[in-house]
């Protein structure tokens, strides 16, 4: 008997209070749930007060059993009370977390930005297909014979020393990374009905230094022209024609006298515009002449009855004095917003 706690109006409002502060303390659904378990369920001290109901004397039953049952009515009108509070309060929260503002800025995910290479290249290309030209290509991994020797380049043309040209192993195979488009000229002879007006666009190798000026992997664009009938003038007209598409009206093309074993006579030729970063002036630009009838002889071609003009131009080299690029390497690393500079952001 002594174990059973004494019903007592002191005790009850002892465990009401406990009830009441563990259930106003709960911060949320758990740990009001907790405060339920700990003050209302089965061991809690007003469940053991509850049960010793049996102990009270039957003329003391009636006013202990209403002041347990007032004490527990309380306790629950506390906790359910509490319980609406923390459930409104935890439905703001996950509101709150969950707000979409649909006046926001969807984040862009980029996908990249065309390389200005690749976009130069193309308006060279429209420039000649406008024109009625062709665009040939050619393989970037290339027989000797194609590189050098249909070209007319001697056995021992310092360009065909290891310091210039890629060799492949077996170097008995004789293949070498194109070091020019040139060679395209002769594949499309060899492939193409006469007559020809081909432009080559593509990639070439050389053992250069990768610094501001020069890299070992760059681009040209190879132009042929085989007809009957066709001199220097034509090439001019076409050099000018494309210095004016490409940098406008003001644009002008001049040619000094130069070697090259694939044309007789030969060019090298330069562009001038007025507004050229450092002023108006001459900038080299590429090489060009008339085919030489040795390189016409080598694809089956009859030098007395057709003739023909060829230019060989350097895309890095215009990019660089079109946009004001100074560094050439920003051309080959491949970073995005190098090339998002020129706008054709995808
Ligand atoms: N293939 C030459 C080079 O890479 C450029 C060139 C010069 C191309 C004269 C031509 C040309 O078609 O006629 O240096």
């Amino acid at each position: 008997m002594s174990e059973q706690p004494q019903i007592s109006p002191e005790a009850v409002q002892a465990a009401v209070d406990a009830a009441v502060a563990a259930i106003t303390a709960a911060q949320d659904s758990a740990q009001l749930k907790q405060a339920r378990h700990e003050h209302l369920a089965e061991g809690s001290a007003l469940a053991v007060l509850n049960a010793s109901m049996r102990h009270v004397a039957p003329e003391n039953k009636a006013e202990f059993g209403k002041l347990i049952g007032q004490a527990r009515g309380r306790v629950n009108k506390a906790f359910v009370a509490r319980e609406v509070e923390v459930a409104e309060a935890e439905l703001a929260a996950r509101l709150q977390s969950e707000t979409v503002d649909m006046t926001a800025v969807a984040t862009r995910n980029r996908v990249g930005a065309r390389h200005p290479l690749s976009v130069l290249q193309e308006q060279i290309s429209d420039i000649f297909v406008g024109m009625g030209w062709e665009i040939a290509e050619g393989p970037e991994l290339e027989h000797e014979w194609f590189n050098f020797d249909a070209l007319n380049f001697d056995e021992d043309h310092p360009a065909r020393q290891e310091q210039d040209t890629f060799y492949v192993d077996p170097v008995a195979r004789h293949l070498v990374m194109r070091t020019h488009t040139s060679p395209v000229q002769v594949r499309s002879m060899l492939d193409r009905e006469l007559p020809l007006y081909v432009l080559c666009p593509g990639r070439v190798y050389r053992t250069d230094e990768f610094d501001a000026t020069h890299l070992p992997v760059f681009t040209q664009v190879e132009g042929l022209v085989v007809d009957r009938g066709i001199t220097m003038a034509h090439l001019k007209g076409t050099l000018d024609h494309l210095a004016r598409q490409l940098f406008g009206d003001e644009a002008k093309t001049r040619l000094r006298t130069n070697y090259f074993p694939f044309t007789e006579p030969s060019a090298e030729f330069d562009l001038w515009h007025p507004t050229f970063k450092g002023g108006a002036r001459w900038i080299e630009w590429g090489g060009c002449g008339m085919v030489n009838p040795n390189v016409l002889r080598a694809a089956g071609i009859d030098p007395e009855e057709y003739s023909g003009f060829a230019f060989g131009i350097g895309v890095e080299r215009a990019l660089m004095f079109r946009s004001d690029v100074q560094d050439m390497r920003d051309m080959a690393e491949g970073d995005v917003r190098f090339s998002e500079q020129f706008g054709m952001v995808v």
